[in-house]
C-alpha cells in the first residue's frame, strides 16, 4: 500500500504537510537575514539610459568615450574606436570571432558590456605586437598559412596566444581545447593547430600590451 500522510510505525515520520510547513519557515528565515537584505539593498551605481562617459584601459592607452550603458565592448571597439582588427561574427557568443583579452583572459566582447570591462586591462588584436615585433603566433600563422579568408583569425590569434603565453609546452589537444569555441568556415584549423605548435616550440613570449 503506498504510504499517506497519515501512516504511522515505529520510525519517527515527517508529515508532507510538516515537511512543507518547516520548508517555508527555512526560506523565511533565510529571506529575512540581515546580510541578505543588506545585499538586495546594495544596488550597482545606475548608468544611462543617455549615453555616458567611459574611460577604459585598452592595449595599455587609457581611453575616454561617450558611449551608449548596451554598447558591447566589440561595438565600442570597432564603432567608437575604429578598431575594427576584433570581428563581430554571430554577435551572440557562439563563434568567437570576436575574442580579445581581459586582464589576459579571453574573452568575447560581443557578450561583455564595454562598462563592465571598466577596471580591467583590455587587450586586442591590434595590441598583441610590441612594435613592429610580432608576438610569436602571429608569425607563426602567417609562416604556416593558418588563414584563409582571415575572418576568424584575430580571434584564433589571441586564444592561441593567450594559450602559449600560458603554457609555453602546450600540446595538440591544449590547441585544439583553446579554439574549441571558434568556427572557421574557411576549415584552417590543421594550420592553426600546427602554428600554435610550432609558436610554442619557439618559446612563447611575454604578453603584448595587457
Ligand atoms: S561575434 Fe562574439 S562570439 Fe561570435
Ligand atoms: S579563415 Fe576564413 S573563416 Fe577562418
Amino acid at each position: 500500500m503506498a504510504p499517506s500522510d497519515d501512516d504511522s510505525d515505529s520510525k519517527p515520520q515527517l508529515s508532507r504537510r510538516a515537511f512543507f510547513k518547516g520548508a517555508g519557515a527555512s526560506a523565511l528565515s533565510v529571506t529575512l537575514t540581515p546580510s541578505a537584505a543588506g545585499a538586495a539593498n546594495a544596488s550597482p551605481a545606475v548608468v544611462g539610459p543617455e549615453p555616458s562617459s567611459l574611460t577604459l584601459s585598452i592595449n595599455g592607452r587609457t581611453v575616454t568615450v561617450q558611449a551608449d550603458p548596451a554598447t558591447t565592448l566589440a561595438e565600442l571597439l570597432r564603432n567608437h574606436l575604429g578598431m575594427t582588427g576584433t570581428k563581430i561574427g554571430c554577435d551572440r557568443g557562439a563563434c568567437s570571432a570576436c575574442t580579445v583579452w581581459l586582464d589576459g583572459e579571453v574573452a568575447a566582447s560581443c557578450m561583455t558590456l564595454a562598462f563592465d570591462a571598466r577596471g580591467r586591462k583590455v587587450t586586442t588584436i591590434e595590441g598583441l605586437a610590441k612594435g613592429d615585433e610580432l608576438h610569436p603566433v602571429q608569425r607563426a600563422f602567417v609562416e604556416n598559412d593558418a588563414m584563409q579568408c582571415g575572418f576568424c583569425t584575430p580571434g584564433m590569434v589571441m586564444s592561441c596566444a593567450a594559450l602559449v603565453d600560458r603554457n609555453p609546452k602546450c600540446t595538440l589537444d591544449d590547441v585544439k581545447q583553446a579554439v574549441s569555441g571558434h568556427l572557421c568556415r574557411c576549415g584552417t584549423y590543421p594550420n592553426v593547430f600546427k602554428a600554435t605548435l610550432a609558436a610554442a616550440k619557439g618559446g612563447g613570449k611575454a604578453k603584448g600590451n595587457s
